[in-house]
């Protein structure tokens, strides 16, 4: 159910579920995209009339009052997105919430919700009480959807309850991304290890007709294969699982691509002394930190073979160069690939977002959603719970 779908909400107040759990360094946003995903909601819905209470976590404080994690430094960046005034109520329940939606505030900041146990209890006093506050309930925080909290999952029971328009966003591009995808489709997964991946591998295999496998977790699967990785990052326990992987793979008509070259280096630091080589030619010592060129004519080609892309997690260390060369070049292969028209491409988790950023292709993408375990959790196949909660 989409804001709509609420029907008129002239007069009445909107409980607006955000995820304003935006990255800060010395009390000041350093990226914005989330607060921006909350304007242009609360924007929507200011146009039917409505008056905002704004509701989200920030950082993990517990059920305690943890002063550092306050949403207050918040109200101003998002007046500022606004152009309007933002209240802030230094409780999410209670007097302070009711005394400012009771003086004609028109959008409210509630304080971080987690300052309250029942808020990741999900417990049905706390969530009436957050219900009490409102006519409806919207949630736009997809980033925060695999939480069965409170002002997530419980406040949908009391309450006539609708996405927002950057959830909306997030499920329609993952729906058309996995669940009925034009085929051929492509996941690329990469990142530093399997082991917090390994449930995406397994459900990925029976949905994508290519799994790409790249970053640190490729060098468990080439050592699975009974190559010499070296030095480099590897999960030597997880051999026999990655194995397992690939049989899942080759049974479900799934192609399983991994890195046939790399770059090494001895040190992992910025311009290193690097070589590039076939990944079972390293010499003691040395580690793999990024897919050779080879490896990337590979994925080039088989970007312009699939309809779909799926993305989650960078190929090299791309935080440091010049390791960051292959997520570059297939980033931008998949960004021209999408701007002709040829293809879906989706991207989600924070790593992702910003190896997409420093390759300059973040806007050419289909759909880059800022979650990043609600992601994964889609990714896995599982329903999240402040999906399903605004479906009923
Ligand atoms: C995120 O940043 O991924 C979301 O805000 C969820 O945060 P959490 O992992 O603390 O629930």
């Amino acid at each position: 159910r989409t804001i709509k779908d609420l029907g008129a909400l002239d007069g009445k107040t909107v409980l607006l579920r955000t995820d304003l759990n935006a990255p800060m360094s010395d009390g000041r946003v350093t990226d914005d995209t989330r607060l921006r995903q909350a304007a242009d909601s609360i924007r929507s819905l200011r146009a039917k009339g409505a008056r905002v209470a704004v509701l989200s976590h920030f950082d993990r404080p517990k059920g305690r009052r943890v002063p550092e994690m306050s949403l207050k430094p918040l109200a101003e960046p998002l007046a500022r997105l606004l152009g309007e005034t933002v209240t802030f109520a230094d409780d999410c329940v209670g007097e302070p919430a009711e005394r400012a939606l009771a003086n004609g505030a028109q959008v409210v900041l509630l304080e971080n919700v987690r300052f309250h146990p029942g808020e990741e209890a999900n417990d049905a006093a706390f969530a009436q009480a957050l219900a009490g506050l409102g006519h409806a309930f919207v949630n736009d925080a997809f980033s925060a959807s695999h939480r069965a909290h409170a002002s997530i999952a419980g406040i949908a029971d009391h309450l006539p309850a609708a996405a927002g328009l950057g959830m909306e966003a997030d499920v329609a591009a993952l729906e058309k991304a996995l669940t009925a995808p034009e085929r051929p489709v492509g996941a690329l997964v990469g990142g530093a290890k399997v082991s917090t991946k390994l449930a995406v591998l397994e459900h990925l295999v029976d949905k994508v007709d290519h799994l790409i496998i790249g970053g640190g977790m490729a060098n468990t699967f080439l050592a699975a294969r009974g190559i010499d990785v070296k030095a480099s990052l590897c999960e030597h326990d997880l051999l026999d699982t990655a194995r397992a992987i690939e049989r899942a793979a080759e049974a479900a008509g799934c192609t399983l691509h991994l890195p046939v070259d790399a770059v090494v280096a001895r040190a992992f630091k910025a311009h290193a002394d690097t070589r590039t080589v076939p990944v079972d030619a390293l010499d003691d010592g040395e580690m793999i930190l990024d897919i050779g060129p080879t490896s990337v004519a590979a994925l080039t080609a088989v970007l312009a073979e699939i309809r779909t892309l799926v993305w989650n997690g960078p190929l090299g260390a791309f935080e440091v160069p010049p390791f960051d060369a292959a997520t570059n070049a297939v980033a931008q292969a998949a960004a021209a690939r999408t701007e002709a028209g040829s293809l879906l491409s989706v991207a989600g988790g924070g790593d992702t977002v910003a190896a997409l950023a420093h390759a300059g292709v973040k806007t050419a993408f289909s759909h880059v959603s800022t979650a990043g375990g609600a992601f994964l959790e889609w990714m896995e196949g599982r329903t999240l719970p402040g999906v399903a909660a605004i479906r009923l």
